[in-house]
């Protein structure tokens, strides 16, 4: 994506400035070509010659400045620019942005673009949080800028809080996806449609410190979430992994045992359009929980476990059921298609999407999975070994037909 693409980098006045000089350079490993323009604060922070080397380029911070023989510069930069970059956004930038300010190169410059631009904020959560901001973030949406979310974590300030500027690969993946957003058409009636995704292995607690549990990694529900937030839906995804770093803009909620997913279900259920139940939930669970963690048992070398089957999260929505494109996954090592088609059947979901779980390569903690589709009188659908966010995207453009 990156490949021969003008990227313009226009830097703000923040403590993250330092940040953006390591993002440059990914971007041009990619084989991207850089420009970079600076606010006067901005250069307050990491001085202009640094980017003036790494872009090789000179970099244009004043109006009036005349570093290249381009008779306008800040339009002969607007035009050259394939893909704009506002990072570190500071909370003047987009103020500046949101009403249409001119008054130094870099504003004057964003205002001359019509390429995409995206706006990487960084600041004090106070200020992030401010109601200026976020109306400023709510008129910058609007007007088709793409604005990303800050992370959250120990600030410049020596506190905690959302508002640091995120990892570069995330900003980088960020943009890709958005970049790559015309590939998504298929899945234009997924656009503001509510989803509900399930995602990870159940863990089911003998005692404060063991569980039983699986192998799933989550990344197979991860993988929807991400392309369904891309393709413009609205996102919650009930998590029982915290080892993957939750997509930007998805509603994440934690749980650990079937009877929290089960909760988060429920609670969010009414409000869905559409279910997929990508989680691997343990099917039993342990009779009785010890309140301490239970002993290596002196008299015997054995230890019997009484386990009882779990809640039955896709049977349980039957009752509640109103207008959900309900989603079950079936996981099996052995007779997949009909096993697949007996839950179909059973659990009165509009779709199974089955996997082989006894095979390495695709499955269970991988990056790679394979499917098939099935739908009440409709023939099966078979995706063939692919990533895991191709996998979803497939399956997400079945649903999409239904809604389209
Ligand atoms: C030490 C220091 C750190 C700052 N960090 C930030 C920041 O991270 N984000 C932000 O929005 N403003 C930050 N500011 C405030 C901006 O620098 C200030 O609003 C400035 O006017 C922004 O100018 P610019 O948008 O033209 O670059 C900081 C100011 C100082 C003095």
């Amino acid at each position: 994506m990156w490949k021969d693409k003008h990227i313009t980098f226009f830097i703000t006045g923040g403590i993250a400035t330092y940040k953006v000089v390591e993002l440059i350079r990914l971007v041009q490993k990619q084989g991207a070509q850089v420009r970079v323009a600076m606010t006067n604060t901005a250069m307050k922070f990491v001085g202009k010659a640094t980017f003036q080397t790494i872009s090789q380029h000179p970099v244009q911070t004043g109006l009036f400045e005349q570093v290249t023989s381009a008779p306008v510069a800040h339009v002969e930069l607007a035009d050259w620019t394939d893909i704009a970059i506002v990072a570190p956004a500071t909370a003047n930038i987009m103020s500046k942005m949101a009403n249409g300010l001119a008054d130094d190169f870099v504003s004057t410059t964003l205002l001359a673009l019509t390429a995409p631009i995206f706006v990487i904020p960084a600041m004090n959560v106070h200020m992030w949080q401010s109601s200026a901001v976020q109306r400023n973030i709510k008129i910058l949406k609007v007007d088709g800028v793409n604005v990303m979310d800050p992370d959250e974590g120990l600030l410049a300030e020596g506190y905690s809080g959302k508002g640091r500027f995120p990892e570069n690969t995330t900003v980088m993946q960020y943009i890709e996806k958005k970049i790559t957003v015309k590939n998504y058409s298929n899945l234009a009636s997924l656009k503001n449609k509510k989803i509900l995704i399930t995602a990870g292995g159940t863990r089911e607690y003998l005692d404060p410190v063991r569980y039983i549990s699986n192998r799933s990694s989550g990344k197979m529900g991860y993988a929807f979430a991400e392309v369904a937030q891309t393709a413009g839906a609205e996102v919650t995804l009930i998590s029982a992994t915290k080892q993957l770093a939750a997509p930007n803009g998805v509603k994440v909620i934690y749980v650990e045992t079937v009877t929290e997913m089960m909760t988060a279900v429920h609670n969010n259920f009414d409000k869905a359009d559409i279910l997929i139940m990508a989680a691997a939930v343990s099917d039993y669970q342990p009779v009785q929980f010890e309140n301490h963690k239970i002993k290596k048992a002196t008299q015997s070398d054995k230890l019997i476990l009484e386990l009882q089957e779990t809640p039955d999260i896709l049977k349980s929505l039957k009752n509640l059921h109103t207008n959900q494109f309900v989603v079950g996954f079936a996981a099996e090592t052995e007779d997949l298609l009909n096993n697949a088609k007996g839950k179909l059947r059973a659990k009165g979901a509009d779709m199974i999407v089955a996997n082989d779980v006894s095979r390495h390569d695709i499955g269970f903690d991988v990056d790679e999975n394979a499917v098939t589709i099935l739908q009440p009188n409709e023939p099966n659908i078979q995706i063939s070994k692919e990533n895991k966010k191709v996998i979803a995207k497939k399956v997400l453009e079945v649903i999409a037909k239904r809604f389209a």
